[in-house]
């Protein structure tokens, strides 16, 4: 009968020990502004472009030039972190097949690199890189315009818009581009698009239109952080319910 009661006691401790860390998990994340921490999460951008939405195109293209191994080791650089331009995949569509598939391996690279800047910059940046255009890529340069909220990236024949904000957590921001740019360093002539225009992009995470106001991506963001939060809670509710299966159980052998 002590043993019971003992056990029973033990119980109850560690369900409100194990409650007390659950909530703690579960706070953590919830931080509505991404002040500059000290220990910045580590961003992976292969997968982050993968899970993100329709960046395929994007992605298998940054992977056959091996420029995935520069921006990432770049994005590890927590001092200057990046800026990366994803046009979505309605975007490659959107240019006739052969402009890719004609160029050379090395320009296929420099055309890659020309869609990311060397620092992170959030959306609230864009005013200032657009007065301070033409700025600097990885390769080449862009002009930035932001009028009414709407920011532009244009590069040679290609006047591209900033679709929404995939991420944005220094060091590293993610923004979608609705379009491909096309320096004049690569394409001396106007390349060919594809005859039929793009179907809208799809629907889905990263897809959504950006609003006219910077702060409604912010928000988005944010509302990232607490997908991700409550991600987090439903783990720490699984290892509090497996717990307390494991303190009834001891329980019983104890009687
Ligand atoms: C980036 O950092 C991660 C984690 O520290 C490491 O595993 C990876 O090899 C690094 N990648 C590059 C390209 O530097
Ligand atoms: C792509 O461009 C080439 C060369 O101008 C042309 O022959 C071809 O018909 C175009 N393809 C499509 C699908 O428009
Ligand atoms: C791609 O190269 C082919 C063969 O050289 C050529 O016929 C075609 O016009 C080129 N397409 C474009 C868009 O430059
Ligand atoms: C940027 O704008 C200037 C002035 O209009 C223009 O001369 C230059 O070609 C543009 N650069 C790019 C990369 O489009």
């Amino acid at each position: 009968m002590e043993l019971k009661a003992a056990a029973l006691v033990s119980a109850l401790l560690c369900l409100a020990l194990s409650r007390g860390a659950l909530s703690q998990r579960a706070r953590a994340p919830i931080v509505e502004t991404p002040a500059p921490a000290p220990a910045p999460r580590h961003v992976e951008l292969a997968e982050l472009l993968s899970l993100a939405g329709p960046y395929g195109k994007f992605l298998e293209y940054l992977t056959k030039t091996d420029v995935i191994k520069t921006f990432q080791s770049q994005a590890n650089d927590t001092k200057q972190g990046i800026t990366v331009f994803a046009p979505q995949d309605s975007a490659f569509a959107a240019l006739n097949e052969t402009v890719l598939s004609n160029l050379t391996a090395d320009q296929l690279r420099s055309l890659m690199l020309h869609h990311a800047m060397p620092r992170y910059y959030q959306l609230s940046a864009f005013s200032a890189l657009a007065a301070a255009s033409p700025v600097s890529m990885f390769a080449y340069k862009v002009n930035v315009t932001y009028a009414a909220g709407t920011i532009g990236v244009v590069s040679g024949w290609a006047t591209a818009k900033l679709a929404s904000s995939v991420y944005s957590t220094s060091p590293v921001a993610v923004y979608a581009l609705n379009r491909v740019l096309l320096p004049k360093e690569i394409f001396p002539a106007a390349p060919e698009m594809a005859p039929v225009p793009a179907p809208a992009p799809a629907p889905g995470r990263g897809g959504k239109a950006m609003a006219d106001a910077p702060g409604a991506s912010e928000r988005a963001a944010s509302d990232n952080a607490g997908a991700k939060s409550s991600s987090c809670r439903v783990v720490g509710a699984g290892s509090l319910v497996l717990g307390y299966v494991v303190l009834v159980v001891s329980g019983f052998l104890m009687v």
